[in-house]
């Protein structure tokens, strides 16, 4: 088996209950390196709370999860991050006073350490370090087309801007696994075409495994090879979006809530 096809991320019957509500119940995915798997389903059907299971913020209550060969299940959040697994959230979540390359250092430098007594002394390593990162800061700036506001603060970036920043910032931390969620929620549809054909390009440029949750159906029909669907906490359906937009369950769940677009 090739390094582009073994699979980094394993969960087997995965389950999460909030005092009797079961918010994910006995679900599993195999991925591959270098997929980009959807993640679509009604609101409240649990894609936000498995993002919050991967990475560690919330405990599961049942299953197992393998990350990069490692046992990860009910491991801290810092350590999952640590091996490699990123994410953004489904609200906006920057320092607001901080500007754009600020809120950049700060995932920067979780990579790059320096010893107390380098920073005390300001030796020419902790110098030369300081230069790194800002140049890293700049490279990843322009890279999500921002480094214009490079000097402004987050609060003052327009909406668009800020979810591109915190792309950024996920990407800052060097991930394997990448999970957005809603990165297009509150857009227009011009802004989210933008940000859909960015993600697909940095998903290529960085080499990365990506997991993406999002409402908006034409998006994710046309840009996910895969598509899995939640609905009350457990996965109805899963495979490409053809078969998605044709399958009864999908369409049934979907009733009253948002149509399932044909992907153009
Ligand atoms: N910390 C929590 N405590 C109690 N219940 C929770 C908690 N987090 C999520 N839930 C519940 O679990 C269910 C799944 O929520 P979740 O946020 O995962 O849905 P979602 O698919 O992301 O929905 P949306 O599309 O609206 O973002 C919901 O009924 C929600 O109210
Ligand atoms: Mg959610």
């Amino acid at each position: 088996m090739t390094s582009s096809t073994a699979t980094l991320l394993n969960v087997e019957r995965l389950g999460k209950s909030f005092r009797g509500l079961q918010a994910l119940e006995a679900y599993s995915l195999t991925l591959r390196t270098g997929e980009l798997l959807g993640v679509i389903g009604p609101n409240g059907a649990g894609k936000t709370t498995l993002f919050n299971l991967l990475t560690g913020i919330v405990p599961s209550t049942s299953g197992v999860i393998q990350f990069a060969g490692v046992d990860v299940t009910r491991r801290r959040a810092d350590e999952i991050a640590r091996l490699g697994m990123a994410r953004t959230f489904q609200k906006v979540r920057l320092f607001p006073a901080l500007t754009a390359l600020e809120n950049l250092r700060i995932p920067l430098q979780t990579h790059e350490r320096a010893a107390l007594w380098q920073v005390i002394l300001r030796t020419p390593g902790f110098l030369r370090s300081e230069a790194a990162l800002t140049r890293a800061a700049h490279e990843l700036l322009a890279t999500v087309d921002l480094q214009a506001a490079a000097h402004k603060p987050a609060a003052q970036l327009s909406y668009g801007q800020q979810r591109r920043l915190e792309l950024a910032c996920a990407l800052a931390l060097r991930p394997r696994l990448l999970l957005l969620d809603e990165p297009a929620a509150g857009m227009n549809p011009t802004e989210a075409d933008a940000l859909m054909h960015l993600i697909l390009r940095l998903h290529a440029e960085f080499h990365l495994t990506t997991i993406l949750i999002e409402h908006n159906m034409r998006l994710i029909m046309n840009m996910c090879p895969r598509i899995q669907v939640l609905n009350y906490g457990r996965l109805i359906a899963e495979g490409a979006p053809t078969e998605i937009q044709g399958n009864p369950q999908v369409i049934e769940a979907y009733l009253g809530q948002a149509e399932v677009y044909a992907a153009d």
